[in-house]
């Protein structure tokens, strides 16, 4: 099992090789996932700018969702994303807000993906684990996304 440090190093690795930001987010997903012993499941939504503006599900590991269009003011992904927060819940059937995926989920956390200051999608990740995500693995999966945010800044200039 590889800790969250280990796979820090490697997702630097993954940010210099990927093509795009597309191919980064596709292969950063494969690595938590595969990596992460309680990452079950792994996501990007990202922000498209409908009416309503909608969180839609682009690259993932793990088992389909039913929530592959989640609007701004529903589910933990529509509150990390409106208030711009990092949201971490440790059990999620205490959480009103939680939308669910799979019965088997027991806590999540979902981090804002920034471009330009502003909000463009967000990184999703489950745990059959209650309390699954501690401190570094905040910092690992805020990483994750800011990679993904210059990415996605260096590909829109
Ligand atoms: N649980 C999320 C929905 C997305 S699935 O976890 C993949 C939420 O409450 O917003």
């Amino acid at each position: 099992m590889s800790t969250a440090k280990d796979v820090h190093a490697e997702m630097a690795q993954l940010a210099l090789q990927a093509k795009s930001a597309q191919d980064l987010m596709t292969r950063m997903v494969e690595l938590l996932h595969q990596r992460m012993l309680k990452y079950n499941w792994v996501g990007f939504y990202m922000l498209e700018a409908a009416r309503p503006p909608m969180l839609v599900l682009g690259s993932f590991q793990g088992a389909m969702t039913p929530h592959t269009h989640i609007p701004l003011h529903q589910g933990i992904c529509g509150a990390a994303a409106s208030t711009r927060k990092t949201v971490v819940v440790d059990d999620v059937n205490l959480d009103p807000r939680y939308l669910a995926c799979s019965l088997e989920t027991k806590s999540e956390i979902v981090v804002p993906v920034f471009a330009h200051g502003k909000v463009v999608g967000e990184l999703d990740i489950d745990s059959h684990f209650p309390a699954a995500f501690k401190d570094e693995d905040r910092t690992l999966v805020e990483y994750c996304a800011s990679l993904v945010g210059a990415s996605l800044e260096k590909s829109s200039q």
